[in-house]
């Protein structure tokens, strides 16, 4: 038996409310405008969560979604993970308070931290485990209030990022052809000074806000995230512009464009969100993924590389059949 993790299901979900850049000029009183962040980024608007809007609020609905998609409900479930860097709380995980807001007093749940890696690694570890035969069912969710933790009057970050959900349901399934075929992880704490957070539980006791030394993280990101897309094809025995779609971590246009280059890709074959969800950590690759698949030019049966690279450093890409 060839046990796989296919796709079940997949769903997502914005907060209402959309921050254009000029706000962060208009209203914020920064030295920026719309035309320096799009022409550097890419970016046009990204989402913000409401005051009282948490990130298990954010989950929890794209969790909804996955599992309407699938046609399942959460009794199927015997596994919720999530991949956040911005909890609700210190402790517990927001993965137990979205499994109790689903109903479920029954299998376990817990978080995945690697920042704006997390879903790839919530991937890597949710195929393990169901290829292992450990889990039959798992729901993966990233869902991110980056907005928390961004220093309002850093015009170098604070443009950057946006908040958002997306969940995939993973189901064990006798099927060759469909699922998960390849995951490669990978991390390397030697860059942590480049892109941090300045506060937590035990070095601050205050949550802090993001730091990012955006130009020397823009050139990491483009080589390993090129290096890594190679080794998990060649690992799986697949050739690269061979893949129907790449859906990257959305963290800046011309990241995209520049791996999509040295990869010798069509622009076509890259899936792009950042110019309205900007860069949403754990959250961007489902997110776009699942816009990709609502506007129909993902199909059932379609090769997909997912990737991403983000705060550790940790990196990581996934290929799979949907
Ligand atoms: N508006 C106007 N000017 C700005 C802004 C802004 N919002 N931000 C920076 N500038 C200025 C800088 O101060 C600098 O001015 P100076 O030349 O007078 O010093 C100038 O613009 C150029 O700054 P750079 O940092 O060189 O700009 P760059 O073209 O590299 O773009 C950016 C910056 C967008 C941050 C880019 O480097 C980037 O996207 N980096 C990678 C981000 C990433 O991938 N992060 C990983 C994932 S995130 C995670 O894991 C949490």
């Amino acid at each position: 038996m060839t046990r796989r993790a296919v796709i079940a299901g997949i769903g997502s979900h914005l907060p209402e409310r959309i921050v254009e850049n000029a706000e962060f000029a208009d209203r914020m009183g920064l030295e920026t405008s719309d035309e320096w962040i799009r022409e550097r980024t890419g970016i046009k608007r990204r989402h913000f969560a409401a005051d009282d809007e948490t990130t298990s609020d954010l989950g929890f609905k794209a969790a909804r979604k996955a599992l309407e998609n699938a046609g399942l409900t959460p009794a199927d479930l015997d596994l919720v993970l999530v991949a956040t860097s911005t909890p609700d709380l210190t402790f517990p995980s927001t993965a137990t308070m979205i499994q109790h807001r689903l109903g479920m007093t029954h299998g376990a749940a817990f978080d995945v931290q690697a920042v704006c890696s997390g879903f790839l690694y919530g991937m890597h570890t949710a195929n393990a485990l169901i290829r292992s035969g450990a889990h039959d069912r798992i729901l993966l969710i990233g869902a991110e209030t980056f907005s928390r933790i961004l220093d309002f009057e850093d015009r170098s970050t604070c443009v950057l990022f946006g908040d958002g959900a997306g969940a995939v349901v993973l189901e064990a399934a006798d099927d060759p052809d469909r699922g998960i075929i390849h995951t490669v992880i990978r991390s390397n704490g030697a860059h942590k000074d480049m892109l941090y957070v300045d506060g937590g539980p035990s070095a601050t006791g205050t949550v802090g806000k993001l730091r990012m030394l955006g130009n020397a993280v823009f050139k990491h990101a483009v080589t390993d995230i090129a290096g890594i897309i190679r080794t998990c094809a060649e690992e799986a025995g697949q050739d690269v512009p061979s893949i129907d779609w790449f859906i990257p971590h959305q963290a800046n246009q011309r990241i995209l464009v520049a791996v999509a280059r040295k990869l010798k890709l069509r622009p076509e074959q890259v899936v792009s969100t950042v110019a309205e969800h900007a860069n949403t950590s754990a959250a961007s690759v489902p997110l776009a993924w699942d816009a990709a698949v609502r506007d129909g030019r993902i199909q059932r049966g379609d090769s997909i590389m997912l990737e991403a690279f983000g705060g550790g450093f940790t990196w990581g890409a996934c290929l799979l059949r949907y």
